[in-house]
Formats: structure tokens, C-alpha cells, sequence
């Protein structure tokens, strides 16, 4: 059994049996339990809804204490897959754990006022701003700051796609942990212990949101200035990797994941310095491969999941050599041919237009 079934098994359980997990007084609510649990966007103080979500509907509660998020569960994830169908309870659980660290809890990580798993409710302060969406030094530096703290304190998000920062204007802040497994930092990679090596907080950013705006940035002004965006994230998260090593043993992590990290460091040190081109495209095929991979598993695929495809079946059919001397493949791509590796992703292209989910 792999970390990820275990979890999902003891999920699975505690969701059957019953028991309650949250944190708060009902009593202090900005509003009265029973009317929290049945609100939504026809109250006349909720004053924003954001109901298209997949695990939950999320609402912003306008109250002389100040402005509310009002997060109630679906009865159902839309998602079809283990990970989903827990993710409310997964939020729950990570919510208490983060909110016991007190005032350890990283800069960035919203407060919960109360949250229930049972009455599928979760309060917490609506933060004044926007999805983040412009990338600088600013909005970078905070979110790999951001992430690495998360990380040393054994908190492990996946998800760090665009609807799950927000930009308050002077620091990034997340706030939905649907996605966000614990592991212990001296001694595992990420969530899944040592198994899955490709996966790490720079990564998750880059393959769910980065590079994303990136094929934007490609079509809207070129390869150049796309390129150009990308080496200014690499030296933040290579700042961040450097923050990150040493607080790994400060807390005497194993040399394994130290060694880990400092070949990461070296391998984008060395690019930067000699062929930031070649790193471009080598992350790139991993984040739209493990992104397009992930769309499919969920059935949750939109028409940015078709331009990734197209993105990779392009990278394939021009530049196959330099991919596979830079070591991209992975997985089942892993020592196909071209011609098969151009037939898979045609493959998944096909299931990627069936799985269009309405956005
Ligand atoms: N505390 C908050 N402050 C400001 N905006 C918020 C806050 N919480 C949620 N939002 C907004 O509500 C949206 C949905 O929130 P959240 O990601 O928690 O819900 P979700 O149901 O998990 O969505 P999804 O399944 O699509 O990730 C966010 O994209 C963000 O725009
Ligand atoms: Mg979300």
C-alpha cells in the first residue's frame, strides 16, 4: 500500500464512522450556525459566490466584524477520483493542525475561525484581494517563502494552481488545503516518502499554475520573453531552495533529501548559468506532462488542458533529441519513440476533448 492509499483508506474510514473533526465555538460565529449552513448567494449580505467550485461552494459574508468566508462542502466532489471525495475533510484536518501551530503558523496561511466536517461548514476572514496573477519578484518571493515554510513545517500542498493564491497586495496568502498532505521533512521528499521524486514545491507551482501563464506569455510576446519570466522564478525559487536546505538541517534532515535539494540547486545553478533554454523546455514537458496527466486522472479536463497537449505534441515533434538528452521523459514516456510518444499524446488529446468539464 502506497502513503497515498493509506491515507485515503484512513479517510475513507473516518468518513464512515462517523466521528466529528473541526475547531471553534459555534457560538462566535459571525452569524448564527443554522443560518450559515443553509446561506447562500440570495442573502442579501453575501456579497460575493463563488459556487463553481469542485468540493465546495464558497461564499463572502459581509458583517459589521468584518468580511467572512463561508466555505459550506458539497455533499459530492465533483471529482472522481479518492482524493477528491476527501479533500473537504482533508481541508478540515489541515485546518486544525494549522491552526495548533499558533503563532507558528506560516505568514500566508489563512485563520479558521470554526470549521466542522460533519455540518460540511468552514469560517475563516475573507482576504482583500485578488487571485494572483501578476508574477514579480514580489508576488514570487512571498509564495516560495510561502511554500517553504509550509514545507519545513511538514505541509505538503499540491494544488497551488491560480484559484488558490490570492494576491492582498503586499503578500501572497492560500487559504483551500484540499490538496495539502502531511510528511515529515528530515526524512521524506514530499507527501509520498521517497517514491515520487518529481515532485516538489517548486514544481507544484510551475506544473499547476506557472507555466500555464508562461504558454500565455509565449503566445502573447514570444519564446524570448516567456524565457525571461522563467529565469527570474528559477532565481527566486532558487533563493527559496537555498532558505529551504538550510532550514532542512538546522532540523537535521537525512542526508538524502538534503542531497536531494542540492542537486536540484546545482542542476538549475548550472542551467541559468550555461542554457536557461534547455531547462525551460525541460520543465516545461515535466509541468504540462504531470498537468495533463492529473486532468485526465480527474476527468477535469478545460480548453487550457488541449494547449498543454499542444504545447507537448509541438516539443516532440521539434525538439525530441533535446529532450530526450536533457532526460524529460518520465514515466510510460520514459524510452518511447517518437512516433509512439506523438501517438499517446494524440491519445490523450482525444480523452482530453471528451473530458471537458463546463467552466
Ligand atoms: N479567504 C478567502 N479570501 C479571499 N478569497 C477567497 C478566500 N477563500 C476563497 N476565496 C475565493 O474563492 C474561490 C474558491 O475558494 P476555494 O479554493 O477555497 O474553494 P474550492 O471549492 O476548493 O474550489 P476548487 O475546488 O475549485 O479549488 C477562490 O478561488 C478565491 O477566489
Ligand atoms: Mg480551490
Amino acid at each position: 500500500m502506497t502513503r497515498d492509499e493509506a491515507r485515503q483508506a484512513a479517510q475513507l474510514a473516518f468518513a464512515a464512522s462517523g466521528e466529528e473533526i473541526g475547531l471553534g465555538d459555534a457560538g462566535a460565529l459571525p452569524m448564527p450556525i443554522e443560518q450559515l449552513l443553509t446561506l447562500d448567494e440570495t442573502h442579501p449580505d453575501v456579497v460575493e459566490a463563488h459556487t463553481g467550485g469542485l468540493t465546495g461552494f464558497v461564499y463572502r459574508l459581509r458583517t459589521p466584524t468584518g468580511d467572512w468566508n463561508i466555505k459550506r462542502a458539497r455533499s459530492a466532489s465533483l471529482v472522481q477520483n479518492p482524493d477528491g471525495q476527501t479533500s473537504f475533510l482533508n481541508e478540515v484536518q489541515r485546518r486544525c493542525e494549522l491552526e495548533a501551530l499558533g503563532d507558528d503558523c506560516p505568514p500566508g496561511v489563512v485563520r479558521t475561525r470554526y470549521a466542522s466536517f460533519r455540518k460540511g461548514l468552514i469560517v475563516s476572514p475573507w482576504i482583500d484581494g485578488e487571485i494572483a496573477r501578476r508574477w514579480d519578484e514580489r508576488t514570487l518571493s512571498s509564495l516560495f517563502d510561502l511554500l517553504v515554510d509550509l514545507y519545513l513545517r511538514g505541509f505538503f500542498e499540491w494544488d497551488v494552481s491560480p484559484g488558490n493564491v490570492v494576491d492582498d497586495g503586499s503578500r501572497l496568502w492560500m487559504f483551500d488545503f484540499g490538496y495539502m498532505y502531511r510528511f515529515d521533512p528530515r526524512v521524506d521528499f514530499n507527501s509520498n516518502g521517497l517514491d515520487a521524486l518529481l515532485f516538489h514545491p517548486a514544481e507544484r507551482f510551475e506544473t499547476r499554475n506557472y507555466f500555464a501563464v508562461l504558454l500565455e506569455r509565449e503566445k502573447a510576446a514570444g519564446q524570448g520573453a516567456a524565457l525571461k519570466d522563467f529565469v527570474l522564478e528559477k532565481q527566486i525559487a532558487l533563493a527559496a531552495y537555498e532558505r529551504l536546505v538550510s532550514g532542512l538541517r538546522a532540523m537535521g534532515a537525512t542526508h538524502t533529501v538534503i542531497g536531494l535539494f542540492t542537486a536540484i540547486i546545482a542542476r538549475w545553478t548550472r542551467a541559468l548559468r550555461e542554457d536557461p533554454a534547455a531547462l525551460y523546455l525541460a520543465e516545461g514537458w515535466r509541468s504540462h506532462r504531470l498537468d495533463l496527466d492529473d486532468d485526465l486522472r480527474g476527468q477535469t479536463c478545460t480548453r487550457r488542458t488541449l494547449a498543454r497537449t499542444d504545447w507537448l505534441i509541438e516539443a516532440v515533434s521539434e525538439h525530441f533529441v533535446a529532450l530526450k538528452a536533457l532526460d524529460a521523459f518520465f514515466w510510460h514516456d520514459a524510452g518511447l519513440s517518437r512516433e509512439a510518444l506523438l501517438a499517446q499524446l494524440a491519445d490523450d488529446r482525444a480523452s482530453a476533448v471528451r473530458w471537458q468539464i463546463a467552466t
